[in-house]
């Protein structure tokens, strides 16, 4: 079944295993020429309770241990994916992993139910400003726009889209600013964290 037939009253199901914490799934392909996802990523993968993962370097010829990743995802109840945007979506290892791992059977369809009820959350960074990202600006769409494909996959798999986390204008972004928002994403993954304990 496709996953645009696949979804009904099935998703239902909680995951059957003990979860916990974030899993940060970064996807840059060149991080030591990045700015702005590094300084993120600093800042966020030392908390206590995220499980960091950096894609391009754990498969840097693409070929992506399935097993070992749906493990990842099935382990931990929040989902945070980190990129920049790269031609208005994500870079080709994070839609790779996607592809790959998020199955039939799994992520949806039929006892599909592996993320059902786990949270993903989007952390962005973008070359063009703010004002770009907007129905009259030089991008024509807004941000949530480009990211309806992940929100729809979210509620295909049945997880609570959290409000992604964006950073405009990153390459002119001068270090402080940057510093700033490495905070800002350290404080919303931690907020993160802290919801997943009430539960
Ligand atoms: C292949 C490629 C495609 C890009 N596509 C976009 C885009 O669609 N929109 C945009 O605002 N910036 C785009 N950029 C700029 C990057 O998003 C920006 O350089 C990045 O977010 C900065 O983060 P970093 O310092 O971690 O590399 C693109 C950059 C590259 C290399």
């Amino acid at each position: 079944m496709s996953p645009i037939e696949n979804r009904g009253d099935a998703i239902t199901a909680p995951p059957a295993a003990a979860t916990s914490g974030v899993l940060l799934v970064l996807a840059h392909p060149a991080l030591e020429r990045s700015r702005a996802n590094r300084a993120l990523a600093k800042a966020a993968k030392g908390l206590s309770g995220v499980t960091f993962r950096d894609l391009y370097e754990t498969y840097p010829d693409f070929a992506i241990d399935i097993e070992t990743e749906q493990a990842s995802l099935l382990a931990h109840d929040v989902i945070a994916l980190q990129f920049p945007l790269y031609w208005y979506s994500t870079p080709a290892l994070l839609k790779e992993w996607l592809d790959l791992v998020w199955l039939h059977g799994f992520a949806y369809g039929h006892d599909g139910t592996a993320l059902v009820g786990k949270r993903l959350f989007v952390a962005c960074t973008t070359g063009a400003s703010a004002k770009a990202y907007h129905a009259q600006g030089y991008n024509r769409f807004t941000m949530d726009d480009f990211l309806r494909p992940l929100e729809q996959t979210a509620h295909l798999c049945g997880m609570v889209w959290e409000t992604p986390f964006v950073v405009h204008g990153a390459a002119v972004k001068d270090d402080e600013a940057l510093k700033a928002e490495a905070e800002r994403y350290k404080a919303r993954i931690a907020s993160l964290l802290s919801a997943t304990l009430e539960v």
